[in-house]
Protein backbone atom coordinates (compact mmCIF):
# COMPACT_ATOMS: atom_id res chain seq x y z
CA UNK A 1 0.00 0.00 0.00
CA UNK A 2 1.32 3.72 -0.76
CA UNK A 3 1.25 6.26 2.20
CA UNK A 4 1.38 9.57 1.89
CA UNK A 5 3.37 11.49 4.66
CA UNK A 6 1.56 14.16 5.52
CA UNK A 7 3.07 17.47 4.82
CA UNK A 8 1.83 19.77 8.41
CA UNK A 9 3.33 23.00 6.58
CA UNK A 10 5.53 25.48 7.32
CA UNK A 11 5.73 25.13 11.09
CA UNK A 12 7.18 21.63 10.92
CA UNK A 13 8.91 20.07 13.30
CA UNK A 14 13.00 20.11 12.85
CA UNK A 15 12.51 16.67 11.71
CA UNK A 16 9.26 15.60 10.37
CA UNK A 17 5.84 16.94 10.74
CA UNK A 18 5.61 16.85 13.93
CA UNK A 19 8.18 17.34 17.10
CA UNK A 20 5.52 14.67 18.70
CA UNK A 21 4.00 11.96 18.13
CA UNK A 22 1.30 10.79 21.14
CA UNK A 23 -0.07 7.23 21.06
CA UNK A 24 -2.53 6.60 22.82
CA UNK A 25 -5.26 9.77 23.54
CA UNK A 26 -6.88 8.53 26.57
CA UNK A 27 -6.18 10.52 30.13
CA UNK A 28 -2.60 9.99 29.87
CA UNK A 29 -1.89 10.62 26.09
CA UNK A 30 -4.11 13.99 26.36
CA UNK A 31 -2.25 14.94 29.57
CA UNK A 32 1.12 14.76 27.57
CA UNK A 33 -0.14 16.90 24.26
CA UNK A 34 -1.67 19.20 26.48
CA UNK A 35 1.94 19.72 29.10
CA UNK A 36 3.25 18.94 24.86
CA UNK A 37 1.28 22.42 23.77
CA UNK A 38 2.64 24.83 26.64
CA UNK A 39 6.04 23.91 25.62
CA UNK A 40 4.85 24.93 22.24
CA UNK A 41 5.98 21.19 20.69
CA UNK A 42 3.61 20.43 17.58
CA UNK A 43 1.98 17.36 18.66
CA UNK A 44 0.08 14.22 17.04
CA UNK A 45 -1.99 12.42 18.97
CA UNK A 46 -3.45 9.30 17.62
CA UNK A 47 -6.01 6.95 19.20
CA UNK A 48 -7.41 3.65 18.04
CA UNK A 49 -10.61 4.16 18.96
CA UNK A 50 -12.89 7.55 19.59
CA UNK A 51 -11.90 9.80 22.43
CA UNK A 52 -13.04 9.14 25.32
CA UNK A 53 -14.17 5.48 24.61
CA UNK A 54 -15.35 2.89 27.49
CA UNK A 55 -12.98 0.51 25.85
CA UNK A 56 -9.74 1.07 28.25
CA UNK A 57 -8.55 1.94 31.21
CA UNK A 58 -10.58 4.96 31.53
CA UNK A 59 -13.57 3.46 31.43
CA UNK A 60 -16.42 4.75 33.69
CA UNK A 61 -15.93 8.39 35.34
CA UNK A 62 -14.74 8.55 39.05
CA UNK A 63 -11.38 7.38 40.39
CA UNK A 64 -10.10 7.65 43.64
CA UNK A 65 -7.28 10.31 44.52
CA UNK A 66 -5.19 8.77 47.38
CA UNK A 67 -2.22 9.88 49.58
CA UNK A 68 -1.39 6.48 51.48
CA UNK A 69 0.63 4.20 49.96
CA UNK A 70 3.21 1.56 51.29
CA UNK A 71 6.21 3.43 49.73
CA UNK A 72 7.55 6.56 50.51
CA UNK A 73 8.34 7.13 47.18
CA UNK A 74 4.48 6.78 46.24
CA UNK A 75 3.36 9.08 48.89
CA UNK A 76 5.68 11.78 47.76
CA UNK A 77 4.81 11.37 43.84
CA UNK A 78 1.34 11.58 44.67
CA UNK A 79 1.81 14.75 46.87
CA UNK A 80 3.49 15.95 43.88
CA UNK A 81 0.68 15.03 41.24
CA UNK A 82 -1.35 18.08 43.59
CA UNK A 83 -0.15 21.01 42.05
CA UNK A 84 -0.53 19.62 38.52
CA UNK A 85 -4.29 18.79 39.60
CA UNK A 86 -4.54 22.39 40.54
CA UNK A 87 -3.35 24.09 37.27
CA UNK A 88 -5.30 21.96 35.19
CA UNK A 89 -8.42 22.77 37.64
CA UNK A 90 -7.84 26.44 36.43
CA UNK A 91 -8.66 25.62 32.73
CA UNK A 92 -12.21 24.26 33.90
CA UNK A 93 -15.36 25.59 36.09
CA UNK A 94 -16.04 22.33 37.08
CA UNK A 95 -14.69 20.88 39.79
CA UNK A 96 -12.22 18.16 39.30
CA UNK A 97 -11.74 16.54 42.53
CA UNK A 98 -14.59 16.23 45.37
CA UNK A 99 -12.28 16.24 48.32
CA UNK A 100 -13.96 14.03 50.38
CA UNK A 101 -10.96 12.21 51.99
CA UNK A 102 -9.53 8.49 51.75
CA UNK A 103 -10.62 6.17 54.19
CA UNK A 104 -8.34 3.09 54.73
CA UNK A 105 -9.49 -0.05 57.29
CA UNK A 106 -9.11 -3.45 57.61
CA UNK A 107 -7.10 -6.13 58.42
CA UNK A 108 -4.01 -4.43 59.78
CA UNK A 109 -2.24 -7.78 58.76
CA UNK A 110 -3.30 -7.69 55.02
CA UNK A 111 -0.91 -6.96 52.47
CA UNK A 112 -2.74 -6.49 49.27
CA UNK A 113 -2.33 -5.01 45.55
CA UNK A 114 -2.67 -1.65 47.42
CA UNK A 115 -0.36 -2.30 50.01
CA UNK A 116 -0.63 -2.44 53.91
CA UNK A 117 -2.32 -0.15 56.59
CA UNK A 118 0.44 0.02 58.60
CA UNK A 119 3.08 0.44 56.23
CA UNK A 120 1.22 3.04 54.76
CA UNK A 121 1.15 4.94 58.20
CA UNK A 122 4.84 4.98 58.46
CA UNK A 123 5.56 6.45 54.66
CA UNK A 124 2.87 9.31 55.40
CA UNK A 125 4.74 10.09 58.79
CA UNK A 126 7.80 9.94 56.85
CA UNK A 127 6.57 12.24 54.38
CA UNK A 128 4.48 14.72 57.38
CA UNK A 129 1.22 13.41 55.91
CA UNK A 130 -1.57 14.53 58.34
CA UNK A 131 -3.89 11.63 58.82
CA UNK A 132 -6.18 10.01 61.81
CA UNK A 133 -6.21 6.65 63.43
CA UNK A 134 -9.51 4.91 63.87
CA UNK A 135 -10.99 1.66 65.64
CA UNK A 136 -13.77 -0.65 64.53
CA UNK A 137 -16.21 1.35 66.28
CA UNK A 138 -15.12 4.48 65.41
CA UNK A 139 -15.48 3.36 61.50
CA UNK A 140 -19.28 2.13 62.39
CA UNK A 141 -20.19 5.23 64.02
CA UNK A 142 -18.61 8.42 61.54
CA UNK A 143 -18.71 6.27 58.29
CA UNK A 144 -21.49 3.93 58.14
CA UNK A 145 -19.99 0.61 57.85
CA UNK A 146 -21.11 -2.60 60.37
CA UNK A 147 -20.77 -5.94 61.64
CA UNK A 148 -17.11 -5.23 60.88
CA UNK A 149 -14.66 -7.23 62.94
CA UNK A 150 -13.65 -5.58 66.37
CA UNK A 151 -9.98 -6.17 65.36
CA UNK A 152 -10.17 -3.85 62.20
CA UNK A 153 -8.45 -0.32 62.12
CA UNK A 154 -8.65 2.61 59.65
CA UNK A 155 -6.67 5.63 58.76
CA UNK A 156 -8.58 8.38 57.55
CA UNK A 157 -6.69 11.13 55.26
CA UNK A 158 -8.32 14.59 54.74
CA UNK A 159 -6.32 15.35 51.20
CA UNK A 160 -8.27 12.01 49.62
CA UNK A 161 -11.17 12.76 46.61
CA UNK A 162 -13.18 11.32 43.99
CA UNK A 163 -11.84 12.48 40.85
CA UNK A 164 -14.73 13.34 37.99
CA UNK A 165 -12.64 11.26 35.14
CA UNK A 166 -14.97 12.58 32.57
CA UNK A 167 -14.78 16.45 33.71
CA UNK A 168 -10.67 15.40 33.45
CA UNK A 169 -10.79 13.91 30.15
CA UNK A 170 -13.15 16.72 29.00
CA UNK A 171 -10.63 19.21 30.26
CA UNK A 172 -7.29 17.65 28.40
CA UNK A 173 -9.35 17.10 25.09
CA UNK A 174 -11.11 20.80 25.09
CA UNK A 175 -7.58 22.23 25.68
CA UNK A 176 -5.95 19.41 23.02
CA UNK A 177 -8.31 20.71 20.45
CA UNK A 178 -8.20 24.73 20.77
CA UNK A 179 -4.39 24.65 21.06
CA UNK A 180 -2.39 25.38 17.80
CA UNK A 181 0.29 22.72 18.59
CA UNK A 182 -1.89 20.07 18.97
CA UNK A 183 -3.72 17.57 16.35
CA UNK A 184 -5.87 15.16 17.48
CA UNK A 185 -6.63 12.07 15.22
CA UNK A 186 -9.23 9.01 16.50
CA UNK A 187 -10.38 5.91 14.62
CA UNK A 188 -6.15 6.10 14.06
CA UNK A 189 -5.13 2.42 15.18
CA UNK A 190 -1.10 2.51 14.55
CA UNK A 191 -0.01 -0.11 12.18
CA UNK A 192 3.95 0.13 11.24
CA UNK A 193 6.45 2.45 12.98
CA UNK A 194 10.00 3.07 11.20
CA UNK A 195 12.34 5.67 11.79
CA UNK A 196 14.07 6.83 8.19
CA UNK A 197 15.16 10.24 7.05
CA UNK A 198 15.59 11.44 10.58
CA UNK A 199 12.45 10.85 12.10
CA UNK A 200 9.93 7.82 13.14
CA UNK A 201 6.94 7.37 10.62
CA UNK A 202 3.76 6.51 12.25
CA UNK A 203 1.82 4.52 9.56
CA UNK A 204 -2.40 4.82 10.70
CA UNK A 205 -5.29 3.73 8.08
CA UNK A 206 -5.35 7.77 7.92
CA UNK A 207 -2.34 8.42 6.32
CA UNK A 208 1.92 7.95 7.63
CA UNK A 209 2.54 10.82 10.36
CA UNK A 210 6.63 11.55 10.72
CA UNK A 211 7.92 13.11 14.27
CA UNK A 212 11.18 13.39 16.02
CA UNK A 213 9.97 12.22 19.67
CA UNK A 214 7.10 9.25 20.39
CA UNK A 215 4.93 9.24 24.09
CA UNK A 216 3.61 5.87 23.98
CA UNK A 217 0.98 5.94 25.94
CA UNK A 218 -1.96 3.09 24.64
CA UNK A 219 -2.96 1.96 28.11
CA UNK A 220 -4.17 -1.65 28.27
CA UNK A 221 -3.37 -1.96 24.37
CA UNK A 222 0.44 -1.65 24.80
CA UNK A 223 1.63 -4.61 23.19
CA UNK A 224 -0.08 -3.68 20.23
CA UNK A 225 2.11 -0.51 19.97
CA UNK A 226 5.24 -1.97 21.64
CA UNK A 227 5.30 -5.18 19.11
CA UNK A 228 5.30 -2.91 16.13
CA UNK A 229 8.84 -1.82 18.04
CA UNK A 230 9.79 -5.24 18.28
CA UNK A 231 9.29 -5.61 22.16
CA UNK A 232 6.49 -6.77 24.71
CA UNK A 233 5.85 -5.72 28.32
CA UNK A 234 5.26 -8.09 30.87
CA UNK A 235 1.55 -7.80 32.02
CA UNK A 236 -1.33 -8.86 32.96
CA UNK A 237 -4.82 -7.92 32.54
CA UNK A 238 -8.05 -7.43 35.16
CA UNK A 239 -11.50 -7.07 33.68
CA UNK A 240 -12.67 -5.06 36.92
CA UNK A 241 -16.43 -5.27 37.76
CA UNK A 242 -17.77 -2.09 39.25
CA UNK A 243 -21.86 -1.87 40.74
CA UNK A 244 -23.82 1.32 41.59
CA UNK A 245 -25.99 0.58 44.90
CA UNK A 246 -29.41 2.67 45.09
CA UNK A 247 -29.27 4.59 48.42
CA UNK A 248 -32.11 4.33 50.62
CA UNK A 249 -31.46 7.12 53.24
CA UNK A 250 -30.82 10.51 51.42
CA UNK A 251 -28.25 11.19 54.19
CA UNK A 252 -25.96 8.49 54.20
CA UNK A 253 -22.59 9.57 52.46
CA UNK A 254 -19.17 7.73 52.08
CA UNK A 255 -15.68 9.14 51.52
CA UNK A 256 -13.69 6.84 49.18
CA UNK A 257 -12.52 3.87 50.98
CA UNK A 258 -10.91 0.54 50.26
CA UNK A 259 -11.14 -2.40 52.91
CA UNK A 260 -8.07 -4.51 53.57
CA UNK A 261 -9.31 -8.45 54.17
CA UNK A 262 -8.03 -11.94 54.05
CA UNK A 263 -9.19 -13.46 50.77
CA UNK A 264 -11.61 -16.16 51.45
CA UNK A 265 -11.34 -19.23 48.66
CA UNK A 266 -12.12 -17.45 45.45
CA UNK A 267 -13.39 -14.57 46.67
CA UNK A 268 -10.61 -12.13 46.82
CA UNK A 269 -12.45 -10.03 49.29
CA UNK A 270 -10.56 -6.83 48.95
CA UNK A 271 -13.23 -3.69 48.20
CA UNK A 272 -13.53 0.19 47.61
CA UNK A 273 -16.13 2.52 46.94
CA UNK A 274 -16.93 6.29 46.35
CA UNK A 275 -19.36 8.97 47.44
CA UNK A 276 -22.33 9.97 45.70
CA UNK A 277 -21.14 12.52 43.38
CA UNK A 278 -23.61 14.28 41.32
CA UNK A 279 -21.11 13.64 38.02
CA UNK A 280 -22.04 9.72 38.14
CA UNK A 281 -25.40 8.30 38.77
CA UNK A 282 -27.05 10.30 41.23
CA UNK A 283 -28.83 9.15 44.17
CA UNK A 284 -26.57 5.82 43.62
CA UNK A 285 -22.82 4.37 45.21
CA UNK A 286 -20.18 2.56 43.12
CA UNK A 287 -18.74 -0.37 44.87
CA UNK A 288 -16.08 -2.57 43.08
CA UNK A 289 -13.87 -5.80 43.98
CA UNK A 290 -10.06 -4.91 43.81
CA UNK A 291 -9.80 -8.77 42.56
CA UNK A 292 -10.50 -10.63 39.38
CA UNK A 293 -11.08 -14.14 39.33
CA UNK A 294 -9.85 -14.96 36.33
CA UNK A 295 -6.74 -12.58 34.91
CA UNK A 296 -6.19 -11.93 31.29
CA UNK A 297 -3.25 -12.73 29.49
CA UNK A 298 -4.23 -10.41 26.70
CA UNK A 299 -6.75 -7.62 26.24
CA UNK A 300 -8.64 -9.12 23.62
CA UNK A 301 -9.85 -11.81 25.94
CA UNK A 302 -12.31 -9.16 27.88
CA UNK A 303 -15.48 -8.96 27.42
CA UNK A 304 -17.87 -5.96 28.51
CA UNK A 305 -19.61 -7.95 30.53
CA UNK A 306 -18.91 -8.00 34.45
CA UNK A 307 -17.76 -11.34 36.09
CA UNK A 308 -21.02 -12.62 38.10
CA UNK A 309 -19.27 -13.69 40.78
CA UNK A 310 -17.01 -10.46 41.20
CA UNK A 311 -20.92 -8.81 41.54
CA UNK A 312 -22.29 -11.53 44.15
CA UNK A 313 -18.99 -10.88 46.80
CA UNK A 314 -19.10 -7.37 45.99
CA UNK A 315 -23.05 -7.40 46.76
CA UNK A 316 -23.09 -9.52 49.54
CA UNK A 317 -20.35 -7.28 51.17
CA UNK A 318 -22.61 -4.11 50.67
CA UNK A 319 -25.03 -6.46 52.10
CA UNK A 320 -23.42 -7.49 55.49
CA UNK A 321 -21.23 -4.35 55.88
CA UNK A 322 -22.69 -0.81 54.48
CA UNK A 323 -25.76 1.00 55.83
CA UNK A 324 -28.47 2.80 53.47
CA UNK A 325 -27.83 1.06 50.75
CA UNK A 326 -30.07 -1.54 48.91
CA UNK A 327 -27.59 -4.23 48.04
CA UNK A 328 -29.22 -4.94 44.64
CA UNK A 329 -26.79 -3.66 41.74
CA UNK A 330 -28.46 -1.28 39.43
CA UNK A 331 -25.94 -0.47 36.80
CA UNK A 332 -22.74 -2.53 36.32
CA UNK A 333 -20.12 -1.49 34.29
CA UNK A 334 -16.24 -2.91 33.82
CA UNK A 335 -12.80 -1.21 33.14
CA UNK A 336 -9.66 -3.02 31.57
CA UNK A 337 -6.45 -2.44 33.16
CA UNK A 338 -2.76 -3.75 32.77
CA UNK A 339 -0.71 -5.09 35.56
CA UNK A 340 3.05 -5.00 35.65
CA UNK A 341 4.12 -8.69 36.52
CA UNK A 342 7.53 -7.22 37.61
CA UNK A 343 7.89 -6.79 41.19
CA UNK A 344 7.33 -3.51 42.67
CA UNK A 345 6.90 -2.08 39.36
CA UNK A 346 3.48 -0.91 39.30
CA UNK A 347 3.75 2.05 36.99
CA UNK A 348 6.26 1.56 33.74
CA UNK A 349 7.35 5.11 33.06
CA UNK A 350 11.04 4.43 30.90
CA UNK A 351 12.47 4.67 27.30
CA UNK A 352 11.70 2.08 25.01
CA UNK A 353 14.39 -0.87 25.72
CA UNK A 354 18.21 -0.28 24.06
CA UNK A 355 17.68 -2.54 21.46
CA UNK A 356 15.05 -0.39 19.85
CA UNK A 357 16.55 1.99 17.20
CA UNK A 358 16.41 5.54 18.69
CA UNK A 359 15.32 4.29 22.02
CA UNK A 360 16.31 7.68 24.12
CA UNK A 361 13.78 9.19 21.68
CA UNK A 362 10.65 6.95 22.70
CA UNK A 363 9.19 7.31 25.74
CA UNK A 364 6.91 5.05 27.24
CA UNK A 365 4.17 4.71 29.68
CA UNK A 366 2.30 1.25 30.65
CA UNK A 367 0.70 -0.36 33.37
CA UNK A 368 -0.86 0.15 36.96
CA UNK A 369 -3.36 2.68 38.37
CA UNK A 370 -2.51 5.96 37.13
CA UNK A 371 -5.96 7.81 37.63
CA UNK A 372 -4.45 10.02 40.25
CA UNK A 373 -1.30 10.39 38.53
CA UNK A 374 -2.73 11.68 35.31
CA UNK A 375 -1.72 15.54 35.19
CA UNK A 376 1.67 14.67 36.77
CA UNK A 377 2.43 12.05 34.21
CA UNK A 378 1.45 14.17 31.14
CA UNK A 379 4.14 16.86 32.55
CA UNK A 380 7.23 13.71 33.27
CA UNK A 381 6.23 12.28 29.05
CA UNK A 382 6.41 15.69 28.08
CA UNK A 383 9.68 15.95 30.26
CA UNK A 384 11.16 12.87 28.94
CA UNK A 385 10.15 13.78 25.33
CA UNK A 386 11.78 17.40 25.24
CA UNK A 387 14.89 16.90 27.38
CA UNK A 388 15.58 13.52 27.65
CA UNK A 389 15.38 13.65 31.57
CA UNK A 390 12.67 14.74 34.52
CA UNK A 391 12.83 16.28 37.94
CA UNK A 392 10.93 13.96 39.39
CA UNK A 393 12.01 10.42 40.63
CA UNK A 394 11.06 8.31 37.80
CA UNK A 395 13.85 5.38 39.13
CA UNK A 396 11.30 3.29 40.81
CA UNK A 397 9.25 3.08 37.52
CA UNK A 398 11.77 2.11 35.07
CA UNK A 399 12.72 -1.16 34.03
CA UNK A 400 15.54 -1.62 32.63
CA UNK A 401 15.75 -3.37 28.99
CA UNK A 402 16.28 -6.65 30.52
CA UNK A 403 12.84 -6.54 31.46
CA UNK A 404 11.20 -5.99 28.23
CA UNK A 405 10.69 -9.07 26.17
CA UNK A 406 12.32 -8.37 22.84
CA UNK A 407 10.40 -9.68 19.97
CA UNK A 408 12.90 -11.42 17.06
CA UNK A 409 12.41 -10.05 13.70
CA UNK A 410 11.55 -12.06 10.60
CA UNK A 411 15.33 -12.27 10.08
CA UNK A 412 16.31 -13.20 13.30
CA UNK A 413 13.84 -16.22 13.07
CA UNK A 414 15.63 -17.51 10.17
C1 LIG B 1 -5.93 3.16 43.58
O1 LIG B 1 -6.16 4.12 44.31
O2 LIG B 1 -4.88 3.08 42.96
C2 LIG B 1 -6.92 2.06 43.48
C3 LIG B 1 -8.06 2.14 44.24
C4 LIG B 1 -8.97 1.11 44.14
C5 LIG B 1 -8.74 0.03 43.32
C6 LIG B 1 -7.59 -0.04 42.56
C7 LIG B 1 -6.67 0.99 42.65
Amino acid sequence: METKTEDAGPSSGRHGSYDVIVIGGGPIGQAAAYELSLRQAKTLVLEQFTFGNQLGSSAGVSRQFRIPYPQEYMVKLVKQAIPFWDQLQERTPVPLRDKVGTLWFGDPNVHSTEGNIGEAEKAMQAENVPYTTLTAQDLEREYGFRNLPSTYTGLFQADGASIDLKATIRTLLDWNRASSYVTLRDEAPVIHIDWRDGAFHVRTPLGTFAAAKLVLAPGPFADSVFHLLRFQVAATYWNMASAYYRKTRPDVQYPTWFVFQEAVGDNGNQFYGFPEVSWDHPGTIRVASDFVMQPLTSPAQRTLVPNPKELAYTAAWVRDHMTGLDPVPHFTSTCLVALSQIPNKELIVDFAPDHVPHHQDIVIYATGWAGKFVPLLGRILSDLALDGRTPFDISHFQVGHHYFRRLRTAEEHG
